[in-house]
């Protein structure tokens, strides 16, 4: 599987039974399938087999938990060879675990190796946030938390009331009390969809006053959480003195600064972690899709050693020793490391952006660029009004599936189309998933033309 296949009609007939079967017995709230309606038989690298035969590039890739793409072969090896071995091991020290936390301390920028102590959360990313939010007041007893318009931290509680969209938060009463919403500062001009760009507001001046003015209506700050890419939120990437600026105000406050990396992490960006482009040293950050390199569930939190006095059992779960994950991540490290895979990163973005741009000399309804590495965003917008266009993204996603190539939408109303390849991708994958994107772009022109 090196290349896309269309066999069949996409979805195809077996597709289609088994998404009505879904539909029958599965919940409501069912996401992905409904703007990508196939079945999937397998994976391998980059490319992703749905039950007709169907053969797509897949820049979803898990949403961003397959850095070295489906099945990589060194690092399922691992897992077969652990499997027989050891799979749960709740939080006792094991020697996978021992390898995985060698290995992900050992990705650590060298001058703060030893600054970090690793806390195991529960599966999902959610749940690293959760503990991150318990550890930044019990840190400081304060119980506030400022969080930025377009982030996004999962579904649990806690992680959704610190989430900007909302709709998501709509119909769920109850939630965590006490979370102020400010503007993100990003290197973005597009002012669409009522994100504010930095010629606009003056991000960073807006939290530093609401911290300082005594009577800004905040009550006490444990923490501010940011991510310094804002993927759901429409791949937004923080500016560098916005940055900075947050950081040293929450210092000069005492307030905890908490670094979402959950999508971020893990090389996506083209360091391990994107703080590493900004020249900050978080005193907690989280991380979770890439962890494994596989897509098997762990997350990770990560707090400065000087915030030391968490007692045992303040935030446990089941499910925070899955050694297939731990082996499968030890792996991986060795083989992003052996393989460079960083600096593919960087050449792959490159490439790919530089094939955006191409795309939009061609075709207007292509705005603003965004992202950094790997984790990338194309705004679709409608030429007439300049808008952001939901309609045209959503055609433009449906068309590509049926090409070939699997996106992601995300963003305001959805009208970012996002590209998250595995990070060890192809020039030529890329080049194939830029022929797609052309072809589906000039079949909209003629589209438009019939209307
Ligand atoms: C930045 C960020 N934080 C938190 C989460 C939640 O992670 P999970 O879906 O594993 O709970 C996500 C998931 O997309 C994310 O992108």
């Amino acid at each position: 599987m090196d290349r896309i296949r269309i066999a069949s009609e996409v979805p195809g007939p077996r597709s289609q039974q088994a998404l009505a079967r879904q539909h029958e017995r599965e919940s409501t709230a069912v996401s992905y399938p409904k703007r990508l309606p196939i079945s999937l038989a397998r994976g391998q690298g980059c490319y992703v087999q749905d039950l007709d035969g169907n053969v797509f590039i897949d820049f979803l890739a898990g949403a961003g938990s397959l850095p070295l793409g489906h099945c990589p072969e060194d690092v399922v090896g691992e897992v077969i060879e652990q499997v027989g071995t050891l799979c749960m091991g709740l939080d006792f020290p094991t020697v996978a675990k021992e390898r995985f936390t060698d290995a992900h301390l050992g990705m650590l920028p060298a001058h703060l190796r030893e600054d970090y102590r690793v806390h195991f959360c529960g599966p999902t990313g959610a749940d690293a946030v959760e503990a991150a939010i318990k550890l930044a007041k019990a840190t400081t007893g304060a119980d506030e938390i400022i969080s930025f318009r377009g982030g996004y931290h999962g579904c649990t509680n806690g992680a959704l009331s610190l989430t900007g969209n909302r709709a998501m938060k709509r119909n769920v009463a109850g939630r965590m009390p006490g979370v102020h919403f400010l503007p993100f500062g990003s290197t973005s001009q597009s002012s669409r969809s009522a994100v504010l760009s930095a010629s606009q507001v003056d991000a960073a001046l807006l939290l530093e006053s609401a911290l300082d003015d005594v009577n800004s209506g905040l009550g006490n700050v444990a923490a501010i959480i940011l991510e310094l890419v804002q993927g759901e939120g429409g791949v937004y990437v923080a500016d560098q003195q916005f940055v900075e600026r947050v950081a040293a105000a929450a210092r000069k406050h005492g307030v905890m600064l908490i670094v979402d990396e959950i999508q971020t992490g893990c090389g996506r960006t083209g360091s391990w972690y994107a703080f590493e482009q900004y020249a900050i040293a978080p005193d907690i950050f989280v991380t979770s899709k890439g962890t494994s390199g596989i897509g098997l569930p762990s997350s990770l939190m990560f707090y400065n050693k000087r915030l030391n006095n968490w007692p045992s059992g303040s935030h446990i779960g089941t499910f925070r020793g899955n050694q297939l994950a731990f082996v499968a991540g030890a792996r991986a490290i060795d083989v992003i490391r052996r393989e460079n895979v960083l600096g593919n990163v960087q050449a792959r973005s490159a490439q790919l952006i530089e094939g955006f741009q191409a795309l939009r000399s061609e075709h207007p309804q292509i705005g603003e660029i965004r992202g950094l590495g790997l984790m990338l965003g194309v705004e679709i917008i409608d030429p007439a009004t300049g808008e952001a266009c939901e309609k045209t993204a959503a055609w433009i996603q449906c068309k590509a599936l049926q090409a070939g190539l699997i996106t992601e939408l995300g963003g305001r109303d959805d009208t970012i189309l996002r590209v998250l390849p595995p990070l060890n991708v192809s020039e030529y994958t890329i080049t194939e998933a830029l022929g797609v994107l052309g072809r589906v772009l000039a079949a909209y022109a003629v589209s438009q033309e019939r209307e």
